[in-house]
Parts: structure tokens; C-alpha cells; sequence
């Protein structure tokens, strides 16, 4: 059975990437099959897990736009049991130029049909588009990352009332799965208000693992790698392994 998750949040800079990349690679590091799919034409996401975005052979764009068969433009990554769909700014074309085909919320659900993994990850870009729209229609999990600032929950109203039409129209099965804190800096009170904010308006949403802040998964990125396989030793490593846990029980 495939579990698809999709790890949404219309603003920017919240660490959907570094989850989705982190958790993909944990949960891979559980022996279960994953496929990472970025749905950003941002493309981070694939220049995270080592893959060059200016030299794909096709994405998913030509998945979504062109009606390539998914298999086509899936690579493997160098780590073991983490394949990726990868995207780069090609992908910004495709809100256009779906907008008029039929089915078009639908594109990303159909291309994912009959596929061997056990979880299947979506990063979303940054906005309630039809890219995100795609991601949520598709999915049967949401993940949400907050980050641990005072704004925390601003726009977080926005994405709810997203996931509702979308459940209404378009996936009557999309479950919250829950709430990741991200960057939390131990130093600061803020974090503790933000923690309390959210269990207040989502009492049994919130992840018990709280991301922190922490450089070696700022740097990770820049060497293609996974916190897994950067460094396996440092807090973020510790914390998403954690999470992945936490997702896996949730799930299951
Ligand atoms: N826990 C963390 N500690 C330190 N830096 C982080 C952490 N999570 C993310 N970052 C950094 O913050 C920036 C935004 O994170 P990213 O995952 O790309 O967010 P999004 O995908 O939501 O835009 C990136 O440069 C990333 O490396
Ligand atoms: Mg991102």
C-alpha cells in the first residue's frame, strides 16, 4: 500500500524542503521505499538530494504537461531507496498552461497510480496554486511545517480553508496529519508561545518532535545530501529521525 504525503505551506522559508528531504531519507533509512516528488519549480528539492536541476532529462513538468509516463522522468538518488521526481523552473510555465485542460487538479493524482513505494512525499511550492492544489488532491496526508516565529500562524487560516474546498471537491480522504514546529531556537520564549498557540487551535495535531534550528541542515543542501548522510550525529539528524518515527506510527 502507498502512503502519499504532501508537505504544504503557501509561505516560503518554513522548511518544507528540509523536511520533505530529511523525512524521505529516514524514512528510507526504515528499509521502506520512497519516492520524493517536487512540485516546486524552485526545484530545491532535487538540488537537495544531489540531483543537478539545469540538467534533467525530464521532469515533472513533462509528466504534468506533457503527459509523459511518470516512470520516465523518476531518477534514482545516490540513497538507497529514495527515488525522486524531480522539477526546476520549467515547472513555472505549468499554472498557465493547465489552466484551461480538463481534469487539471487531477494531473499529479493520475501520474502517480500503481507505483511500488511505500510513501510517496510531495513538496509543495510556496503558494495555493494549482501546483499545491495538485499536491493536496493527490495526497492522503498533509504535513504542515510552522516555523517557530511570531507569524507563525498567520496564512495557516488560509491553507485550512484551501484543504477544506479541496477536501469538498476534490480528495474527501485528505487527513491532517499533523503540525511540525521548524527552527526552533531553544534560546528564545517565542518558541514556547508559538508551541502553545497551536495546540490550542489543534490540540492533537501537533508533532511531539519540534525541529530546531540548526546549521548543519542549512548546510546539508549545498552538498546535495541528506541530514542522514551529511551528518548523522548533529541535532537536526537526531530530530528528523525522530520525526519520521512519529510519522510512521501516525500513519500506520
Ligand atoms: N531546522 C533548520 N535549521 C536551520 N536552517 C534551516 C532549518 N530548516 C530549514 N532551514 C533553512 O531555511 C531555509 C528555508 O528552508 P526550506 O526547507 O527551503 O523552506 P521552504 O521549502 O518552506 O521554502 C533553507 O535555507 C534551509 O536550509
Ligand atoms: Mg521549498
Amino acid at each position: 500500500m502507498t502512503r502519499i504525503i504532501a508537505i504544504a505551506n503557501q509561505k516560503g522559508g518554513v522548511g518544507k524542503t528540509t523536511t520533505t528531504v530529511n523525512l524521505g531519507a529516514y524514512l528510507a533509512k526504515t528499509g521502506k521505499k520512497i519516492l520524493v516528488v517536487d512540485i516546486d519549480p524552485q526545484g530545491n528539492t532535487s538540488t537537495g538530494l544531489g540531483v543537478d536541476k539545469n540538467k534533467l532529462k525530464y521532469s515533472i513538468y513533462d509528466v504534468l504537461v506533457e503527459g509523459y509516463k511518470v516512470r520516465t522522468a523518476i531518477i534514482k538518488t545516490d540513497y538507497y531507496g529514495l527515488d525522486l521526481l524531480p522539477a526546476n523552473s520549467v515547472l513555472a510555465a505549468a499554472e498557465i498552461e493547465l489552466a484551461n485542460e480538463g481534469k487539471r487538479e487531477f494531473r499529479l493524482k493520475e501520474s502517480l497510480q500503481n507505483l511500488d513505494y511505500d510513501y510517496i512525499l510531495i513538496d509543495c511550492p510556496p503558494s495555493l496554486g494549482l501546483l499545491t492544489v495538485n499536491g493536496l488532491t493527490s495526497a492522503d496526508h498533509l504535513i504542515i511545517p510552522v516555523q517557530s516565529e511570531f507569524y507563525a500562524l498567520e496564512g495557516l487560516g488560509q491553507l485550512l480553508a484551501t484543504v477544506k474546498r479541496v477536501r469538498q471537491a476534490l480528495n474527501c480522504e485528505l487527513d491532517l496529519l499533523g503540525i511540525v514546529i521548524t527552527m526552533h531556537n531553544q534560546r528564545t520564549s517565542l518558541a514556547g508561545q508559538v508551541h502553545e498557540e497551536i495546540k490550542k487551535h489543534f490540540p492533537d495535531k501537533l508533532f511531539e518532535t519540534i525541529i530546531p534550528r540548526n546549521i548543519r541542515l542549512a548546510e546539508a543542501p549545498s552538498y546535495g545530501k541528506p541530514i542522514s548522510h551529511y551528518d548523522r550525529f548533529s541535532k537536526g539528524a537526531k530530530h528528523y529521525k525522530k520525526l519520521a518515527r512519529e510519522v510512521i506510527r501516525r500513519v500506520e
